[in-house]
């Protein structure tokens, strides 16, 4: 009889060890999927709020995209080590690679004297900012199911390992892996950008297309293009110059050598069409032959005997980027795509699914937010962008308010110097993030800076940040590029570029302080029309731009102090004279360590 009973029980009891659902569930606050930049910023923030988290990461190590990627392993983000000035924050408006930290031994330029760095000395950063900060991390840990549980509102994460978790709040930081692969007749001939050759000996006296006209077309062209007999490049769209688009995933200048020896008619060259429509052949010979179902193009049109591209290729390699890899969510879960940027997510200004609550986004996956508009896909733009969204939680999840500064009303024009002239978010994410001071008539004597909060939630700040500016006035303050000054087709080196003019200062081009006044508080319902549509923000009463300045440095008296300190006056009906500090105050403070300038808090 007892014999009978063990029997049974034996098989049972491996049967449950091997089903982790029943009782090896790990319940956690915030589950961050990805141990990238975005997913450690991510940690790092929850940890010092104290927050109860997990960051799961398939590989054994941080960063896993850097330690393949970019191909040719050199990063396009600069790595500047000198500005000549040595306020930490200001130097982070030209430091692309760090993440935010209090840990002074976390600034990437320790990692890397390079300009443009090695893709390894990321891998190596990362690993140590993760090391240092003690963030919890579970490496080889691939996630392999995410699905919302509609009774609890939480979410279930199945893994690969003897666990799975279940999660208040999903944070997704896996960043863009998932090649685009062509499909076309023949394409199954094509290298791909993440497999081909790095060793451009393979290269030597061959004929390459590549497809694509991103930065990785571009290294890969760059790579070979010394090796080769030629070079071909075909993409759908003009090339897209970083220098003017001012959007940094654009085609950059360290990549761009093609563009000398297609002009120079050096052999290589670049043209426009649909690989959609391309045809992809092998003759006998073992060339490779390509033809196009049909074009308006008259290079382009194969039956022409001039057809650009009659002559047979050696290889024909795919560099047409990356997307969102949505493979994990179970497709009760599966969240929505960005129109307009199908290789993202689709996501609300709070980075928050369109159509899965309690699910977010960081780093580049919420990068359709401000996608050829800002620096949301870099880590200079995402390590702000994951701030905010860190804020935004801690202000729902637990009702902590937004970081915040009052001050008296006499230090209103030295402290948007200040921050204008030094604050590295509201530079990086241009356009995006925006420094919100409340001032509030009941009390004369005070306003409240609200920093780096996205502008297109500025209508739901009181909800959002747990800040009211009822009863008061609000002034939004961001930083632009003029409002036709940028594109693929734009001449931004022509004489009239830029304006020295205070007057003629809202002609401004380059990147300058734009401030927004509402005589109350903006709610959503009234968006500012711009040439592109609709403005992030709501329509203001009032709009100051301080003129653009060669340096970046807003501090002239005459030029930008004066006019600047005469709108907040007419603004709010006030002397603001007696508290205003001169701007030589702030050049020399930039050079300072501190964080705010004596003559800013010590003039009355
Ligand atoms: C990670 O795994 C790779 C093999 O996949 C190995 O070469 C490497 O040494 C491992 N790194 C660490 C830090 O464990
Ligand atoms: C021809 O090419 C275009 C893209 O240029 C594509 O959209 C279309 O489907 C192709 N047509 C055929 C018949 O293959
Ligand atoms: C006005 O501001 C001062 C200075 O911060 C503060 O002490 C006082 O309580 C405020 N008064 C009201 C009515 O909010």
């Amino acid at each position: 009889m007892e014999k009978g009973w063990l029997a049974v029980l034996v098989p049972l009891a491996a049967l449950v060890r091997m089903m982790p659902a029943a009782d090896n569930v790990l319940r956690v606050d915030y589950c961050v999927i990805g141990g990238g930049p975005a997913g450690l910023q991510m940690g790092h923030l929850l940890a010092e709020a104290g927050r109860h988290y997990v960051v799961i990461e398939k590989s054994n190590i941080s960063g896993s995209f850097f330690a393949r990627y970019p191909r040719h392993r050199r990063l396009i983000s600069i790595n500047k080590r000198s500005t000549g000035k040595r306020n930490r924050e200001f130097n982070f408006r030209h430091d692309w690679n760090s993440l935010l930290s209090k840990d002074p031994r976390l600034v990437f330029s320790s990692y890397s004297q390079e300009l443009f760095p090695q893709a390894q000395q990321m891998v190596q950063y990362l690993n140590e900012f993760q090391r240092l900060l003690h963030i919890r991390v579970r490496f080889n840990t691939l996630v392999t199911q995410i699905r919302r549980q509609h009774e609890t509102k939480t979410f279930l994460i199945s893994t690969n390992r003897d666990f799975s978790l279940q999660c208040r709040w999903v944070i997704v930081a896996t960043g863009l892996w998932l090649p685009n692969v062509p499909t076309f007749p023949g394409s199954q001939l094509l290298e791909m950008y993440d497999q081909v050759s790095v060793n451009p000996k393979e290269f030597h006296g061959q004929r390459v297309l590549i497809l694509g006209r991103g930065n990785s077309a571009f290294e890969t062209a760059n790579n070979i293009y010394g090796e080769t007999a030629l070079v071909h490049m075909v993409s759908r769209s003009r090339a897209r110059l970083a220098w003017s688009t001012h959007y940094v995933g654009d085609l950059r200048a360290v990549n761009n050598d093609l563009l000398d020896t297609y002009q120079l008619k050096s052999l290589d060259g670049l043209l426009e069409a649909d690989v959609r429509g391309m045809t992809l052949r092998r003759s006998r010979g073992g060339k490779l032959r390509v033809r196009f179902n049909s074009s308006l193009d008259l290079e382009l049109a194969s039956d022409a005997d001039s057809f650009a591209l009659r002559d047979a290729y050696d290889r024909v390699i795919a560099c047409l980027g990356f997307k969102f890899d949505d493979s994990i969510f179970h497709r009760s879960t599966r969240p929505a795509r960005c129109r307009l940027a199908s290789k993202y997510p689709a996501v609300k200004s709070n980075y928050e699914s369109e159509n899965v609550a309690g699910l977010f986004f960081a780093g580049t996956l919420a990068h359709s937010l401000d996608f050829r508009r800002s620096a949301g896909g870099f880590i200079h733009g995402f390590r702000y962008t994951v701030q905010a969204l860190h804020r935004l939680l801690e202000r729902k999840n637990h009702g902590v308010a937004w970081a915040s500064r009052s001050l008296p009303l006499r230090h209103l024009v030295n402290t948007l110097l200040v921050r204008v002239n030094q604050a590295a978010a509201t530079y990086q994410m241009f356009g995006q993030l925006a420094d919100v001071y409340l001032i509030r008539n009941n009390n004369k004597s005070e306003f409240m800076l609200v920093p780096e909060f996205p502008a297109a939630l500025v209508g739901r700040l009181d909800e959002l940040a747990g800040h009211s500016g009822a009863g008061g006035s609000v002034l939004v303050s961001l930083l632009e590029y003029g409002a036709d000054f940028s594109g693929p087709a734009k001449d931004t080196f022509r004489p009239d570029r830029a304006t020295g003019d205070p007057q003629e200062a809202h002609r401004s081009n380059f990147l300058h302080p734009v401030l927004y006044f509402y005589r109350q508080p903006p709610t959503e319902t009234d968006l500012l029309k711009d040439d592109h549509g609709t403005h992030l923000l709501p329509r203001p009463d009032k709009t100051h731009h301080v003129l653009e300045d060669f340096l970046t440095q807003w501090t002239a008296p005459t030029a930008h102090v004066l006019p600047l300190r005469r709108f907040l006056q007419s603004c709010l009906g006030r002397d603001l004279s007696s508290g205003s500090a001169r701007g030589d105050c702030f050049v020399s403070h930039l050079e300072s360590k501190t964080d705010l300038p004596a003559c800013f808090l010590d003039s009355k």
